[in-house]
């Protein structure tokens, strides 16, 4: 009763004059309806505040937009040896650039350097995402517009292949199949695929050139060589214009000391001949283990053709600047010349200045004695050569910065 007494005087006292429609309102509901409408007011103006302050609100992300002569390409592996130095190398060639990384082999200090040289907006931006979740990759392909991709993502060690083959198919072979896939159903039309000499297995005939029959003898080489055959068929009933290169044994790093060879302690097992000869002049490993000196070479070990990092992601922006819709273009790259493995630790010695005691041992299964390219293709068709082919020279740029970086990337993180 009381209340509702003081609710009837309230009423009285306060009523309104004919305003519009409240000429009835009663004034408590009108005093709920204003703190509501002045909450709300308040959170839309907070949302619209907090939306101000994230870069995509006043205008969309560079990366999620075509722009008139800027190309964007995604690089995959970005966070790796060699795709960070092709990160890098488009960026100073003002491309835009996307890397896509799960960072089970890469260095996300790689892509730190990287960041803090080109931090303007538009330039470099990093996406976390393994390529095997097709559902994560059709995200990222949906939220950026690429005009180009560059596939280097993958596991990349011959002898870990034969010990886990099933992880070489999955990685390489249908990853390659979950990006085809995207890039076809996004509109991305350049393809450069990152192959590797291996897909030749152990040719009769040296020099080998793209003609040399393809017969892989490890999971590695046949992972690869199948994601070659899947893109090459897809190409044959599309626009896509594709390069595939196949490189050889690549070594050395940036030469102004920026980004460096730093793979997982744990793969140094399955290593390659520079780290094992890096580790063996800084004393982390007892001695370099040369495994055969029987073979049918000069010298009796294997002979390797070294290619420098900087030529090859210079061989990728060829590739890249000359990729034409509806065609394919397959490529060695390597410098021609064969060097044997003996060859290789003497310039190794006198790149580090070490003395590495060298330990010989019997072959290795799997391995052939003498593997080099004939590169007249790329030469004539992409104007590509050579010219970082002082092997010393390389291993010496290589060496400043493992030194430099004794912990790898974590050494300036
Ligand atoms: N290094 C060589 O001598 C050589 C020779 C021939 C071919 N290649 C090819 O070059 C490419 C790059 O090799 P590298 O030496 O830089 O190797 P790397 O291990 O340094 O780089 C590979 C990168 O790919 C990333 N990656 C691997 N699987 C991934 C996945 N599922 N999703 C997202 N990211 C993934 C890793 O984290 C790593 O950052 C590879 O395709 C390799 O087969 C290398």
């Amino acid at each position: 009763m009381l209340n509702f007494g003081r609710a009837r005087t309230q009423q009285r006292q306060t009523r309104p004059t004919s305003f519009g429609g409240l000429d009835y309102a009663d004034p408590k509901r009108k005093s709920n309806f204003a703190g509501k409408f002045i909450l709300a007011a308040a959170l839309t103006a907070l949302c619209i505040f907090l939306l101000k302050q994230s870069p995509t609100f006043s205008s969309p992300s560079p990366f999620s937009q075509h722009e008139e002569g800027v190309t964007h390409v995604l690089v995959t592996g970005g966070a790796g040896y060699i795709g960070s130095h092709a990160a890098l190398r488009l960026l100073k060639n003002s491309y835009r650039v996307t890397i896509v990384d799960n960072l089970s082999r890469g260095n996300i200090g790689a892509v730190k350097v990287l960041q803090e040289l080109f931090p303007e907006p538009g330039r470099l931006q990093f996406i976390y995402a393994d390529l095997g979740d097709a559902k994560a990759v059709n995200k990222f392909f949906s939220e950026n517009a690429f005009d180009a991709v560059m596939h280097f993502a993958a596991v990349a060690y011959v002898g870990e292949s034969t010990l886990d083959p099933l992880k070489y198919y999955h990685n390489i072979t249908s990853n390659t199949l979950v990006v085809l896939e995207s890039m076809a159903r996004h509109g991305v039309d350049t393809l450069i695929y990152s192959s590797t000499c291996a897909t030749y297995g152990e040719p009769e005939k040296m020099p080998i050139t793209e003609e040399t029959p393809q017969a892989p003898i490890n999971p590695y080489g046949k992972a690869k060589k199948m994601a070659e055959d899947i893109i090459l068929d897809f190409s044959k009933n599309s626009d896509m214009a594709v390069m595939i290169l196949r490189y050889f044994n690549v070594i050395s790093s940036d030469p102004e000391g920026r980004l460096g060879e730093a793979p997982r302690p744990e793969l140094r097992e399955h290593g390659r001949i520079s780290g094992a000869c890096f580790d063996a002049a800084r004393g982390i490993i007892a001695g370099l283990k040369v495994k055969g000196t029987d073979y049918s070479t000069a010298d009796g070990t294997c002979v390797r053709d070294y290619i420098d990092v900087n030529d090859l992601v210079d061989a990728h922006v060829k590739a890249l600047e000359r990729a034409q819709p509806k065609k394919v273009g397959i490529y060695n790259v390597g410098t021609g010349k064969g060097r044997s493995v003996k060859e290789f630790v003497e310039a190794c010695k006198k790149a580090t200045s070490a003395n590495i005691k060298v330990i010989y041992e019997p072959r290795r299964p799997g391995d052939y004695a003498e593997v080099y390219s004939d590169p007249t293709k790329i030469r004539l068709e992409l104007n590509w050569t050579a010219k970082y082919t002082n092997l010393q020279e390389s291993l010496e740029i290589a060496w400043r910065w493992q030194k430099s970086h004794r912990g790898g990337y974590a050494s300036i993180m």
